[in-house]
């Protein structure tokens, strides 16, 4: 199946109700008795967006401006909570429209990227995020025992909770004095051998 088939085929996975509530505890941030609070949150939501598609940022411009930084760092959304797939599958996802509007129908609606955002809901068109991190077709890869082996996300993708675009961080490991870049398979195997993990060739090819 493919990364984009999954993505639409997840789309009506997650219920508002549970949306709406995990957004109960980011939305008190913004409770009305704050409306000083408020402001500074909508600003940093701004700033957000400029830097998010700013060209000179490294990673690609996505369909809507979406900022990690502002999402998982400022208001501390857990990975998992968009990336659902990631504790039960081979792959992580990304959220569907749906998602989003758990939070988003409520609030955010002055701002430039959340009407983009309510564009996609009302035409009921998922949002083509562009690929960022993707393995050949011969390469069996699953998220879900390396997060059950107890691997951060960051361990692997950098710190995501800084990033306003998601981008591949290099990383350079040396194994047998060869050089590999992340993705590559000295990366797997480097960490395989730390790790006494398996470096059988059918762990990792089909
Ligand atoms: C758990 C709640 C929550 C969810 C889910 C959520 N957001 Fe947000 N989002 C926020 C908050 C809080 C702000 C800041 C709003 C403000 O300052 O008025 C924000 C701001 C934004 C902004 C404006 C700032 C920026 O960085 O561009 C965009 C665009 C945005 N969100 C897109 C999305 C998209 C796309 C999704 C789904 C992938 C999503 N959001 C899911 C809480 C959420
Ligand atoms: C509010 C929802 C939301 C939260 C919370 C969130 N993400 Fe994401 N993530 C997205 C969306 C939407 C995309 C696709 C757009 C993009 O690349 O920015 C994405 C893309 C990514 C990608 C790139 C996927 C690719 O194409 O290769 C990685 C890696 C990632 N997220 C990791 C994380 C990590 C790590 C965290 C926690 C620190 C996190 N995300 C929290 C919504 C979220
Ligand atoms: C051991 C390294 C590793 C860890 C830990 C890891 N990832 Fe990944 N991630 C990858 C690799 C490799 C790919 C490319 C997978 C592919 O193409 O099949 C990827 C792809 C992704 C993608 C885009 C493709 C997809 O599978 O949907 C997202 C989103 C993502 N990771 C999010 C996360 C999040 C969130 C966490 C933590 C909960 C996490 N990853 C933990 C290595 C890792
Ligand atoms: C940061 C360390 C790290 C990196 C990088 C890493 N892995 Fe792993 N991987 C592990 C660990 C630890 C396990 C063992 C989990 C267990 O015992 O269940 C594992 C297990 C696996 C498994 C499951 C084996 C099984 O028995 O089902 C596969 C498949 C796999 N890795 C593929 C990859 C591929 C492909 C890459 C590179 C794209 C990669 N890994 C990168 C640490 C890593
Ligand atoms: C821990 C995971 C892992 C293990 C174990 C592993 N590989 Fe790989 N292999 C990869 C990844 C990821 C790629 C794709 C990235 C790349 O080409 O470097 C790859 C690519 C390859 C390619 C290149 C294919 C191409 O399109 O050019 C060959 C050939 C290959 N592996 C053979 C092997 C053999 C033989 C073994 C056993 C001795 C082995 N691999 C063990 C992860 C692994």
């Amino acid at each position: 199946m493919s990364w984009r088939s999954l993505h639409s085929s997840r789309r009506n996975t997650v219920p508002v109700l549970i949306a709406s509530l995990a957004c109960l505890g980011v939305c008190s941030l913004l409770s009305p008795g704050s409306a000083a609070a408020q402001i500074k949150s909508s600003e940093a939501a701004f700033e957000a967006q400029k830097l998010a598609s700013d060209p000179a940022l490294p990673g690609p411009e996505q369909p809507i401006p979406f900022s990690h930084a502002l999402h998982a760092g400022t208001y501390k959304i857990e990975c998992l909570y968009c990336h659902t797939g990631t504790d039960r599958s081979r792959m992580a996802g990304v959220p569907s429209v749906q998602t989003c509007m758990g939070c988003h129908a409520q609030f955010g609606g002055d701002l430039e990227g959340v009407q983009t955002l309510k564009k996609f809901w009302d035409e009921k068109k998922p949002i083509e995020w562009i690929q960022i991190h993707r393995l050949p077709e011969h390469v069996k890869f699953r998220h879900n025992r390396h997060v059950a082996a107890g691997l951060d996300c960051q361990t692997c993708h950098g710190p995501v909770q800084q990033m306003h675009k998601v981008h591949l961080v290099p990383d350079r490991v040396w194994v047998n004095g060869m050089p590999a870049q992340k993705l590559e398979m000295g990366w797997c195997i480097q960490c395989h051998e730390a790790k006494k993990a398996s470096i059988d060739c059918l762990t990792c090819h089909y």
